[in-house]
């Protein structure tokens, strides 16, 4: 069984603005990637995934782009993209570009056209209405917003400079379709594709049903008492995950990865029915507000074992730009930080860490009245703590803060005076150099995890086993390819705990003590161990 490099490799997010900042101006850019590379490269990720770099008014943060074949200057140049692919290839790595096909900027001139009256040749590239319908935005409040200069209203899926393409439109297909050729041609690995469920809209424009729910979490969008059946999901978006894996097809093994906020039952719908007939990877979201407990992990991976069954692959991923950072929802506690990575790596599935997240950063808690983040200014009037409570992470600027590279001036980020985002003030705890020293850091582990996955291909493509009769808070599943098993134990739990084994050889220990001996695994309070196991 060979499955193809995208179903093997491991991701890492890089948020551009923050990670590495070459030129001194405070914000992270192309080339401040470029000197890190060797980091990632050392540290074994093997592709990473960069958030839009594009021209932009950068109202969020390049998810707004206002032309799709420039970058956005204080990121670099064109030269400085072809470069960070170039260098990532030499590394052997690879590298995926964030394309945004729902919608554009307001300030593109694909939009200052369309907006400009009703018979231009681009007034059909977006969505008009005489009348808005009952749909609201993603962010909460109808999503329809009104151009004086065509007396008429317009769709925007996400925030309101963000105005929907309108694909049933064949020229928007066929141009945004040449955009993903664009940069498959230069040498791009694939693309992560945002909010790829809402592209297509009902053609009829017809009323969402009522819904319970009030606040949208990570599997099901509904919410804002209101069910998405006409505005996400619909039928020709699955056609469309077909057709974008032909286009992709075109330039060899690609890989694409869904942005896919939708209920359980319909996101392997973007993967196709038959393996290589859609999107080659759907992100699982619900991990995103994970539970630190065995049993949730039981439940989660059982689950997701039966949606996406070899030959797909799902993905796990803890943390992004978008959400409470894993490290956060673990009340900073890296011996849980440890056994989250390890249960990440060692699961059936492609990892993707978000930058940072290998050193335990957290949430910096920052006010909603002076966030850079659009949405948190939609909810000033609202208590913080409500937000909270519902676990819903509002000002996306408290994930975005700089890389804590070392105990310097703005943790080595930058040397400018201010960042676009204050750094995180436990910088000179939580920071690479620091941990880059200290033998049992959770960068070593991320970094030891990542070797051990690289060199046992059962984790790499193996099948995965959940072991029954395990005891309290301990998770154990088999691993399985060839001739190799190995079986992975983790302790959620405080407690010691031993388990009972026939045969079997300690091949990983997450801290010393976790070890195997005359027949019997210990484990330490939140300790894991992976076993050479004969089944
Ligand atoms: C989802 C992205 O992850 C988020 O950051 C962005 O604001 C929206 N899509 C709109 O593009």
């Amino acid at each position: 069984m060979s499955l193809p490099w995208y179903h093997k490799t491991t991701l890492y997010q890089i948020y551009p603005r923050s990670f590495m900042d070459s030129n001194d101006d405070g914000i992270g850019d192309l080339q401040g990637i470029i000197q890190k590379l060797d980091y990632l490269k050392d540290l074994g990720f093997e592709t990473i995934w960069v958030s839009p770099f594009f021209a932009s008014p950068q109202r969020d943060f390049g998810y707004d782009i206002s032309n799709y074949l420039s970058i956005a200057p204080e990121y670099g140049t064109m030269d400085d993209a072809l470069q960070l692919i170039e260098e990532t290839h030499r590394r052997g790595m690879r590298i995926i570009l964030d394309l945004v096909l729902d919608h554009t900027s307001d300030q593109h001139p694909w939009f200052l056209e369309s907006r400009s009256s009703r018979n231009n040749p681009k007034a059909g590239w977006y969505l008009w209405k005489d009348k808005p319908n009952n749909w609201h935005s993603m962010t909460g409040g109808s999503g329809w917003h009104y151009a004086k200069e065509r007396g008429q209203y317009y769709w925007a899926s996400f925030l309101p400079f963000q105005p929907d393409l309108n694909w049933r439109n064949p020229d928007v297909k066929k141009t945004m379709f040449e955009i993903a050729r664009f940069w498959l041609a230069k040498g791009a690995d694939g693309y992560r594709l945002d909010i790829f469920n809402t592209i297509y809209k009902d053609a009829q424009f017809r009323d969402n049903p009522f819904s319970w729910k009030l606040v949208p979490t990570p599997d099901d969008t509904s919410g804002f008492f209101q069910k998405t059946t006409y505005s996400q999901d619909q039928p020709e978006s699955f056609d469309l995950a077909k057709e974008f894996r032909k286009l992709t097809d075109e330039f060899g093994e690609k890989l694409t990865i869904g942005e896919i906020a939708a209920r359980r039952e319909v996101l392997r719908k973007y993967a196709g029915e038959e393996i290589n007939d859609g999107l080659t990877l759907i992100f699982d979201f619900e991990a995103l507000q994970f539970k630190f407990t065995a049993e949730y992990f039981r439940r989660l991976i059982a689950d997701i074992e039966k949606r996406f069954p070899h030959p797909f692959m799902p993905v796990y991923v803890f943390s992004n730009h978008d959400k409470r950072r894993s490290a956060d929802r673990l009340g900073g506690d890296f011996r849980k930080a440890k056994l989250l990575a390890m249960l990440q790596f060692t699961l059936r599935g492609v990892p993707c860490a978000y930058y940072g997240e290998e050193i335990g950063m957290v949430n910096l808690k920052l006010p909603f009245k002076t966030a850079l983040d659009p949405i948190p200014h939609k909810y000033t009037f609202a208590p913080r703590l409500l937000f909270d409570l519902l676990d819903v992470t509002v000002n996306r600027d408290e994930v975005r803060t700089p890389m804590q590279w070392d105990a310097t001036k703005n943790a080595g980020f930058s040397s400018a005076e201010a960042t676009w985002l204050p750094v995180h003030a436990n910088y000179e705890q939580v920071n690479v150099e620091r941990q880059k020293r200290e033998t049992d850091s959770l960068l070593n582990t991320f970094k030891s995890l990542l070797n051990f996955r690289r060199e046992n291909p059962a984790l790499q493509e193996g099948s995965l086993e959940l072991v029954e009769d395990l005891p309290d808070e301990v998770l154990g599943y088999i691993r399985k390819a060839g001739s190799q098993s190995l079986l992975a134990l983790l302790n959620f739990g405080q407690k010691p705990r031993d388990v009972n084994l026939k045969s079997a050889e300690t091949v990983f220990s997450l801290a010393v003590g976790d070890e195997a001996k005359d027949g019997v695994a210990h484990l330490g309070g939140f300790g894991g161990m992976i076993l050479s196991v004969s089944v």
